[in-house]
């Protein structure tokens, strides 16, 4: 569904390029994860997916069009919620639909609908603080969820959670995931996190980078905590482990 053929990326303001002459292409309905040192280039892939940023060169197609040509195919989710303090769960759901102009009733049963799906709709009337950190993330990918699009870019959605939640979030993504069909590309600097969740890990080691490699990670799901424990996961975790530090030290 996603492909990108020979793009190059540069911003303005650099000398060097980000990427260059970079392939790879994501599966209708796969679990991906990025994975790669800070400041390699993980976010920029995702700024030139949802168009922030435009490639020099090379396209970047969704379903065999390209992206210029497409509306709604992607939906973001930032590391932090975005949430605005001053408005209940239900606004701040809605807010993207009232600047639609969707119909204030229909608002509240998307909005109803989505909170029910994400096993908060108790909070519906309660302000961001009324929340926990997890809960936050929830209603900010129930959010994600409502723009309807197939494409889900979850930007490091879980690095500001403790550790339990964390770990409790990546069971109830992967749920959420199984449920509703939808192609997630995932970004995180956690291999552990990367390995639990996906299918397939892109590995960013080089800069600029003109290819990642891609590493399939042999469980099936649904998956427990367990499996991490499995002599080939830590294998391959130490592997990742490996791939990245050497990265960092170029
Ligand atoms: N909007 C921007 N304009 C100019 N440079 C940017 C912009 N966003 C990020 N960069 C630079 O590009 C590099 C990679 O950024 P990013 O894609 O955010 O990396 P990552 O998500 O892997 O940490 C960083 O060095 C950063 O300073
Ligand atoms: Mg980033």
């Amino acid at each position: 569904m996603l492909e990108f053929k020979n793009v190059s990326f540069r911003y303005d303001v650099d000398e060097f390029a980000m990427m260059e002459n970079l392939s790879f292409s994501v599966e209708d309905g796969d679990f991906v994860s990025i994975i790669g040192a800070s400041g390699c280039g993980k976010s920029t892939i995702f700024r030139l997916i949802n168009g922030l940023e435009k490639p020099q060169k090379g396209e970047i197609l969704v379903d065999g069009k390209p992206i210029s040509s497409l509306k709604q195919y992607s939906a973001f989710m930032p590391q932090k919620d975005l949430l605005f303090p001053w408005r209940t769960i239900e606004k701040n759901i809605c807010l993207p639909m009232e600047l639609a102009g969707v119909p204030p009733k229909e608002q509240e049963a998307r909005c109803r609908e989505v909170l029910e799906q994400v096993g908060l709709l108790d909070y519906m009337k309660k302000y961001p603080k009324d929340l926990s950190g997890g809960m936050k993330q929830r209603v900010s990918f129930a959010r994600t969820l409502l723009s309807g699009a197939d494409m889900l870019l979850l930007d490091e959605p879980f690095s500001a959670l403790d550790y339990l939640t964390r770990v409790e979030m990546q069971e109830w993504l992967l749920h959420q995931w199984e449920h509703y069909d939808k192609t997630i590309l995932f970004i995180t600097h956690d291999v552990e996190e990367a390995v639990f969740l996906s299918q397939k890990i892109f590995v960013i080691q080089d800069r600029p980078f003109s290819s990642m490699e891609m590493v399939e990670v042999p469980l099936s799901y649904p998956r427990d905590r367990s499996d991490l424990k499995r002599p080939e996961i830590v294998e391959l975790k130490e592997q990742l482990i490996g791939k990245l530090r050497r990265s960092v030290s170029l």
